[in-house]
């Protein structure tokens, strides 16, 4: 089916943060679609043609979905639990209720809401981590799949210092990763991520499992957790004593590379840039967690400065929301306490292109080139009274972006279509 997606176009080519020359805006712009995939991206008035099945957003912008490359799927009712830190919040509320996914009747019930609640905000594509169960990872994919969205999962391993009920062993979590990876990895726009969760979690045997995995699977991400709250970092030393830091527990088997996802990098040495700069891995910066669970502030420049690639993600259900929007909000008060500036066109820049090449992925997703996937967000920066009113005084897009990155959540996504289809409200 050819539809043509008429609005206020934008997207980008480069980060702002590099260059005047990042992104391309159209006025009256029109995305063509056809069979899920972008055919052409350009001012309406070139791509019209008679017959052709419209749909008019204007006045409404036209980006590339959001991608959230850290968020917890079994943490859909963990979100908003009182008063804890790192460690305390894991054991005290998020492993009870992971334990729940054991049961694939209650795995399948939360994937459709969980997929349900990205799209409602804008996200198309998120890279999850499922709890310990290969039922909840066939859940997520599955409903992933016939949703036809982009998504990156996996199981995540985890043989020690967490209840039984949450727990694998070294060789089976090897097992079920290796079969879910073979049935899922490559299949339709499902891509599987090996998941040890953190190395508190994973004994010896089983990062060197997952090390054995990741060579056996080169072209799959690896992602995991590091140097988010100095507690962790203090009882992974003692788990870990020959390790010369924390990146050095991954990078002794063999882990570090431009797939591997690091959640958090709050509270990283010296030694720990420099490695991840020199190995291209990834750290993924996830604000409303970070304040939320009192972890720290994530130094967004210094990491950029010295030439490593980082994502920006939720985190729920340590994040506090489903809006890439209001992480950006998060995320810009964050750099404002380091003395930091993220401008709104750097942000969207960051949750769409931005996080797309941190996944390797932007010849996909994150743009809307031609050829690309078409994974739309429509957003309306008047959505609420509030916005609605300090629109009237915005007088560039720059202005108007920002706006929705400080004031907006799912209220202004007008519609989100996923490969071409629309998957919000009266439009779904
Ligand atoms: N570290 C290990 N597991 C988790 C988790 O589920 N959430 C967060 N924020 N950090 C973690
Ligand atoms: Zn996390």
């Amino acid at each position: 089916m050819r539809q043509l997606i008429r609005g206020r176009v934008l997207d980008f080519h480069a980060d702002p943060a590099d260059t005047e020359d990042n992104h391309r805006y159209l006025e009256d712009g029109a995305i063509l679609i056809e069979d899920g995939v972008i055919r052409a991206t350009g001012d309406y008035a070139d791509l019209r043609e008679d017959g052709l099945t419209e749909i008019d957003h204007r006045p409404y912008l036209i980006l590339p979905g959001f991608i959230d490359p850290h968020i917890h799927f079994p943490q859909v009712q963990v979100i908003a639990s009182w008063g804890a830190q790192l460690l305390d919040w894991l054991n005290t509320y998020t492993f009870p209720e992971e334990a729940r996914f054991a049961d694939p009747a209650h795995a399948q019930a939360m994937a459709g809401r969980f997929l349900d609640l990205l799209t409602a905000h804008g996200t198309t594509s998120a890279v999850a981590f499922c709890s310990v169960h290969p039922e909840s990872a066939e859940a997520l994919f599955a409903a992933s799949d016939a949703r036809n969205m982009a998504m990156i999962a996996g199981k995540v391993m985890m043989d020690r210092n967490a209840i039984a009920a949450v727990q694998d062993t070294a060789q089976q979590g090897y097992d079920d990763s290796k079969r879910l990876l073979e049935k899922w990895h490559g299949r339709g726009r499902q891509r599987y991520a090996i998941t040890p969760r953190f190395a508190i979690t994973s004994s010896p045997e089983q990062m060197h499992a997952a090390g054995t995995l990741a060579a056996e699977h080169p072209d799959c991400h690896v992602q995991t957790h590091m140097s988010e709250n100095l507690d962790e970092i203090a009882l992974t030393k003692q788990l870990y004593p020959t390790a010369r830091d924390y990146l050095d527990v991954y990078e002794k088997y063999g882990l570090l590379s431009e797939n591997l996802l690091l959640g958090h990098c709050v509270h990283l040495q010296p030694r720990e840039i420099k490695r991840m700069a020199e190995t291209g891995s990834r750290a993924v910066f996830c604000p409303t967690s970070n304040l939320f669970l009192g972890s720290g502030l994530f130094d967004a420049e210094g990491l950029r400065a010295a030439g490593i690639t980082s994502g920006i993600a939720t985190d729920v259900g340590g994040g506090t929301s489903y809006s890439m929007l209001q992480t950006l909000n998060e995320g810009y008060k964050v750099m404002q306490l380091r003395g930091q500036k993220l401008t709104s066109l750097a942000a969207f820049h960051w949750a769409t292109r931005g996080n797309a090449i941190a996944l390797g992925m932007d010849d996909q997703i994150g743009t809307l080139a031609k050829g690309s996937d078409a994974d739309l967000v429509v957003l309306n920066a008047s959505a609420t009274p509030a916005m609605a009113l300090r629109m009237e005084r915005a007088q560039t897009l720059a202005e108007e972006l920002f706006i929705l990155q400080i004031m907006g959540d799912d209220r202004a996504v007008a519609q989100t279509y996923v490969a071409g289809r629309p998957m919000k409200g009266d439009g779904a």
